[in-house]
């Protein structure tokens, strides 16, 4: 099932990963070299030198320009070549694919589509990533399944009491009933939690004693961040100052057909200078995407087994039907000559 939506734009990776050396990078299946310019700037081409099909990811870069390691063909950033080592006469023709690439809230985008439909308003809304006021702990997990599946995963977190016993899961994730609603192409999916035991994890991260207050807010920025809004206070307090206030941000890079990277940030508000805090959190968080790696493989597997068969949707679920059809629609829109509407959708808060 090859479901991309191209033109969009997708985070290969976080900017402080991306140095002078160029890097493979697969997205949506087209194979790219990522590169610093000796200026700093960011940039993207098709690893594949346009000469004898070199990949320039084999390559280095020279001032401005990325050179092929092969026969040392030169190209700028926007692809044009601009040096044939022997050869005086380069002809205009002679050019390599170049993706646009942009740097904001600490990552680098890239866009897949048509370069004519490029819009940077398009990129998510990650304030909280730029904010000094909350502190991130980053990293990337990689799946073995279909983009999708982790869309309805990040979506869905009654898996959280089965799944992720021992960081974020609690009885009540599971047995609170969640609303969900879509505004624009936003879809969210909220879980309000009273008087309920926080989860190992909140017992660590917000020092809870007793029964807190706790939500969950998740929405989908299409095509592929989810924003997950989490946090919990004393129960019955109301009191912000004695609770926690998080955001577990998703970007998914699809790879190919059956694997997507999740670049995830955990934001938080409090304890800025905790560097013990900033492990703990680090470990609890690999430890709990970890947990979801056999079963997302699993659903992957099934579902290539399966191709006629179609999947149940429980209450829990509406939040992903939503998020589906959303994507069902810019699946569409995609493959139109000129999406009508590309203006950015509005953030959820
Ligand atoms: S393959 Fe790149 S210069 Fe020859
Ligand atoms: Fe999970």
């Amino acid at each position: 099932m090859t479901n991309f939506i191209r033109n969009a734009w997708y985070a290969a990776c976080w900017s402080n990963e991306l140095e002078r050396e160029p890097q493979a990078k697969t997205i949506l299946g087209e194979y790219l070299a990522l590169f610093r310019t000796e200026t700093g700037v960011a940039a993207a081409v098709e690893d594949c030198c346009p000469h004898r099909f070199a990949p320039m990811s084999l390559g280095s870069v020279e001032g401005e320009n990325i050179v092929c390691g092969y026969h040392g063909m030169q190209f700028d950033c926007a692809g044009v070549c601009v040096d044939i080592p022997g050869q005086k006469n380069i002809p205009g023709r002679t050019k390599i694919r170049a993706y646009p690439v942009v740097e904001k809230h600490k990552l680098v985008w890239v866009w897949t589509g048509d370069p004519k439909r490029v819009d940077e308003g398009l990129i998510p809304d990650l304030r909280w990533l730029d904010n000094p006021d909350w502190r991130s702990v980053t990293g990337t997990t990689r799946y073995g399944c279909n983009w999708v599946l982790l869309v309805d995963n990040l979506l869905d977190l009654t898996h959280t009491t089965f799944v992720h016993q021992s960081t974020i899961g609690t009885e009540d994730v599971a047995n609170t009933p969640v609303t969900s609603e879509r505004t624009g192409d936003i879809v969210t999916v909220t879980r309000i939690m009273k008087d309920t035991e926080p989860s190992n994890f909140y017992k660590r991260v917000g020092g809870f004693e007793g029964k807190i207050d706790r939500w969950q807010k998740i929405w989908l920025d299409p095509p592929s961040t989810v924003i997950i809004d989490a946090g919990g206070v004393p129960a019955g307090t109301n009191d912000k100052y004695r609770g926690i206030d998080t955001r577990i941000i998703s970007i998914l890079k699809p790879v190919d057909d059956s694997t997507v990277d999740q670049i995830w940030a955990f934001a938080r508000d409090t304890c800025l200078d905790d560097a013990d805090l900033d492990a703990d959190i680090e470990k609890s968080i690999i430890h709990t995407f970890n947990e979801d790696i056999e079963f997302l493989a699993g659903q992957q597997r099934n579902m290539e087994k399966r191709p006629e068969r179609k999947m149940l949707n429980n209450t829990a679920d509406s939040g992903v039907v939503q998020a589906r059809r959303v994507i069902d629609e810019w699946l569409v829109a995609d493959m139109a000559p000129a999406r009508s509407d590309t203006s950015a959708p509005a953030p959820a808060e």
